[in-house]
């Protein structure tokens, strides 16, 4: 009797409160009104049906669920954002409840997460290093200053193609175009951040760099079994963390030595470079609510992020406007045509002219359109619980702005599937974030800081491209039977890296 008694009441001590905690988890969680969604397993959710190119499944969703769906990768709680309508309203009016990011776990080592500007959480250090972007480096006084720079790595770019060509048995077999394009920008890049080569065989220290940053970029488009399932993140059953904490020390203990190097030249009163190094040693701040100055592992933390933000990203573009050019021999006889009447063959092509090339520069729109390189933005993170166009967003739900699926949104694209630049001429649609059907750079408080560079570098590359060069497909591929496929990393690239053949224009 006595035993029965004590077991009632130990069972109504455990049992009833745990009822009480499991009703109002489900009652609070239930009281929500989640945007629609696929069904997705218990446990693993939605993951097993998005497949190697995420932002097309989740794109398809849109006919079956509507422009706002909601979906469970493992155990992260997702909204996509997938009309240009509803972007619309999520940029205007609720754009400072998403303005964090969700933050990868390989992001974690070396404290990355505390020196970055694209992951910083919203508040005064991301102000901080954000008003240095826009009032000093990526300014356009400062980006028209930096022409040369960009003239130089072009100019390099276009002579290692040319040796490219000479030293391989090319034979109408073409060869990688992006591997040069990526070349140059990360040279573009250095040049800018530290006054040097990066990309120079002269330098084993920068070779080092170089590799290791390709690394880094690599694990950072691996998709990390952490991240889907937080509970597991101790195991690092990838080893991808581990391997990043390596790469990532090596490219900060470069880059580290290139900062140092530089306080000692400037400590002996050497010349002053004004490059965004010297911009970011210069910095001085009240002291009050933002640090007096940055140390040195942020400087280094902010000098690998432009390299990760700024040469995939452009590339890729490079590539996809090439190869969408090839496969459409009319625009590249437009685009070329224009490019010649504009520039005369003995000179070069100068980011000048680039205003005077609208069609180029509805080439690059169209581009962008149809291939963003980071087609679901960088993830944002709702603040706090949000109520979203009717809906509940749970705080911390990982938000995916789908400008892949935007650029293709019929209500606002006539045949969307189609490569046409000619629809941006005579046309307003611009991609500095206030047209919300055309996005690549994203929109509000956490767009592009990099736009004004990405841009003008983008131009001018593509341009001196076709300034220099004719472009052919190899002798064993047609405009029709070129391979399109996409894959996606850090950003989204071709599958099989882009190979065409170059002649140099007489
Ligand atoms: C074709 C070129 C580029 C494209 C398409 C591109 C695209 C993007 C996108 C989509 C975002 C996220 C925006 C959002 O969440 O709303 C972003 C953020 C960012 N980009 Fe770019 N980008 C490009 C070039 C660059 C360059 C050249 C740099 C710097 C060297 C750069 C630096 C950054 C930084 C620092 C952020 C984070 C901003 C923040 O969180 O406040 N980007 N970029």
């Amino acid at each position: 009797m006595e035993w029965e008694w004590s077991y009632v009441v130990w069972s109504t001590i455990i049992i009833v409160p745990t009822l009480i905690i499991v009703f109002f988890k489900r009652t609070s969680c239930c009281s929500y009104k989640l945007p629609p969604g696929p069904p997705g397993l218990p446990i693993f959710g939605n993951m097993f049906d998005l497949g190697t190119l995420p932002y097309q499944t989740i794109g398809e969703w849109k006919n079956k669920y509507g422009p706002i769906v909601c979906f469970k990768i493992g155990s992260i709680k997702t909204v996509s954002i997938l009309s240009a309508k509803t972007a619309a309203q999520f940029f205007k009016n609720h754009d400072f409840a998403f303005a964090e990011r969700k933050i990868r776990e390989t992001m974690l080592v070396h404290d990355y997460n505390l020196g970055s500007l694209a992951i910083a959480p919203y508040g005064m250090y991301w102000r901080v290093l954000r008003q240095i972007c826009t009032a000093e480096m990526f300014m356009h006084k400062r980006i028209n200053e930096t022409v040369q720079i960009r003239r130089k790595c072009a100019d390099d770019m276009v002579h290692w193609i040319e040796k490219e060509v000479k030293s391989v048995e090319v034979k109408g077999n073409g060869i990688e175009v992006t591997r040069f394009v990526f070349l140059s920008t990360f040279n573009m890049l250095g040049n800018l951040m530290f006054s040097r080569d990066l990309v120079h065989p002269g330098s084993k220290k920068a070779s080092e760099f170089f590799d290791a940053m390709m690394r880094i970029m690599e694990w950072s488009g691996t998709p990390n079994i952490s991240d889907i399932f937080p509970r597991l993140r101790r195991f690092d059953l990838q080893g991808l963390k581990k391997k990043m904490h390596r790469e990532m020390g090596k490219a900060l203990e470069i880059a580290s030595t290139f900062v140092k190097e530089r306080i000692k030249e400037r400590e002996e009163g050497g010349e002053k470079k004004k490059d965004f190094l010297d911009v970011l040693l210069e910095f001085e701040g009240t002291g009050k609510d933002e640090p007096e100055k940055l140390s040195e592992h942020q400087i280094n933390i902010f000098i690998l992020e432009m390299f990760l933000a700024g040469t995939e990203t452009t590339s890729s573009s490079v590539e996809w406007a090439l190869s969408e050019l090839l496969r459409h021999p009319e625009a590249m006889a437009r685009v070329k045509e224009e490019i010649v009447k504009v520039i005369r063959q003995d000179k070069k092509l100068e980011e000048s002219d680039i205003d005077n090339l609208p069609y180029m520069q509805a080439v690059v729109k169209e581009t962008l359109r149809l291939h963003p390189p980071l087609p679901l933005l960088v993830p944002r993170r709702a603040m706090h619980d949000t109520n979203f166009m009717g809906y509940d967003i749970p705080e911390d739900t990982q938000v995916f702005v789908n400008v892949w699926a935007i650029g293709r949104d019929p209500e606002f694209w006539d045949d969307p599937l189609d490569f046409k630049p000619e629809r941006f001429l005579n046309s307003k649609t611009d991609f500095k974030g206030q047209c919300f059907e055309l996005l690549p750079f994203g929109a509000g408080r956490r767009m592009c800081v990099g736009l004004p560079l990405g841009n003008r570098m983008l131009h001018f590359v593509l341009g001196s491209l076709l300034h220099e060069f004719d472009w052919q497909l190899p002798s064993n591929v047609t405009p029709k039977t070129m391979d399109m496929k996409e894959r996606m990393g850090m950003t989204v690239r071709k599958f099989n890296p882009l190979t065409a053949v170059p002649r140099k224009t007489s």
